[in-house]
């Protein structure tokens, strides 16, 4: 489509018979403004074309806001969600990288820039497409960095989703304000904290960001929750063990009971660390409790091979953790009333 606010120039001299020509400083104005003008267009309508957009966020780093972001998408998805994620956190972006995709390159056609499709066709952008490679740093100011994420959220061509999943880096500075400023209808956050009571503390940042903004507060996932272990049960020639009870010693001499599964597979949570941070978070600042997910070694594993533990390990400990997220999300926004007002702490 042809830009309505250029200006055919009628004489190659640069100026009408009027003398009205726009100069070419005025004309590069235009031509921004209609792009501004055509992107706050775009984003008005992923207000509807888009039914949930939900962010992640957490006070602290490296607490599991991009695993969860994923395993929240990916769960959603198997469910038969359409799904997006964005991945916001513009100078370290690892969503492709959890979900298989850190050689993709972004494909724009006029102007519209369109999602890699990850597993279960999660569409997928990340500032990651846009970086020769994959350990250059991205050191923006904050005017290109806001452009870039009005960029992400009005020149995306999303299609129609079910949910749209925001994963941000650590607090609550630009990058939440800007996308909350330029996405309406964003149904809330969801805060992830790991168990230490340290938690209490950072959920508390985020809740008081999302009530500053009167955004609902969709809950918060403990995750690192318990260590989780997986085996398989088998006798001593080797014949799988199926719906036999296991028995694994714990922490403190807690002996936990588990009865395999048709393939003799079990797998169990272990308490090794504190736990309780994030439900005690939602108690105290009324909020709900999404779930835990639990320390899972395959995890790690899975983010460095692009394979996520969901895929590989549908039935796992932590994939059936993140059914169960899903689970009390959809509660949530199903019954979201607007009207929860919370005191600022
Ligand atoms: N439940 C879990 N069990 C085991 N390892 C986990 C779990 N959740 C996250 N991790 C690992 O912890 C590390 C940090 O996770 P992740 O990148 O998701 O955190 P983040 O909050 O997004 O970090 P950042 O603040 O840098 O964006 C990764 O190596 C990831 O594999
Ligand atoms: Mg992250």
């Amino acid at each position: 489509m042809s830009n309505p606010l250029s200006i055919h120039n009628p004489s190659d001299s640069g100026g009408d018979s009027k003398g009205n020509t726009p100069s070419a400083e005025q004309q590069k104005q235009m031509e921004a403004a209609y792009s501004q003008m055509k992107r706050r267009m775009a984003m008005e309508k992923l207000s509807s074309s888009i039914k949930h957009k939900i962010m992640v966020m957490s006070g602290k780093g490296g607490v599991g806001k991009s695993t969860v972001s994923t395993g929240l998408a990916l769960a959603l998805a198997k469910q038969g969600n359409k799904v997006g994620i964005m991945d916001i956190d513009i100078t370290g972006p690892n969503v492709p990288k959890m979900l298989g995709l850190e050689n993709h390159r972004l494909h724009v056609d006029e102007g519209r820039i369109h999602p890699a499709k990850g597993p279960s066709d999660v569409k997928v952008i990340s500032m990651a497409f846009l970086l020769e490679a994959e350990d250059t740093p991205v050191v923006w100011r904050g005017p290109i960095k806001l452009g870039a994420i009005q960029q992400f959220i009005g020149d995306v061509e999303w299609g129609s989703l079910d949910y749209l999943i925001i994963d941000f880096p650590p607090g609550t500075s630009d990058e939440p304000l800007t996308v909350a400023q330029s996405l309406q209808n964003i149904d809330g956050i969801v805060i992830v904290t790991t168990p230490q009571e340290i938690a209490l503390l950072d959920s508390r940042k985020s809740i008081n960001f999302a009530k500053s903004l009167k955004m609902n507060v969709l809950g918060i996932v403990e995750n690192m929750s318990g260590y989780s272990i997986n085996g398989t049960a088998s006798d001593t020639e080797g014949n799988l063990l199926s719906n036999t009870v296991v028995k694994v010693n714990g922490p403190g001499g807690k002996v936990h009971e588990v009865i395999t599964d048709d393939q003799g597979k079990w797998g169990v949570s272990l308490d090794i660390f504190k736990t309780g941070g994030g439900e005690k978070a939602s108690q105290d600042y009324s909020v709900p409790f999404l779930g835990r997910i639990p320390f899972d070694p395959g995890i790690v594993r899975s983010g460095d091979d692009g394979v996520h533990r969901i895929i590989a390990e549908p039935e796992g400990i932590s994939a059936v953790a993140f059914t169960e997220v899903v689970k009390n999300l959809n509660e949530i926004l199903n019954s979201n009333n607007d009207d929860s007002e919370l005191e600022i702490i």
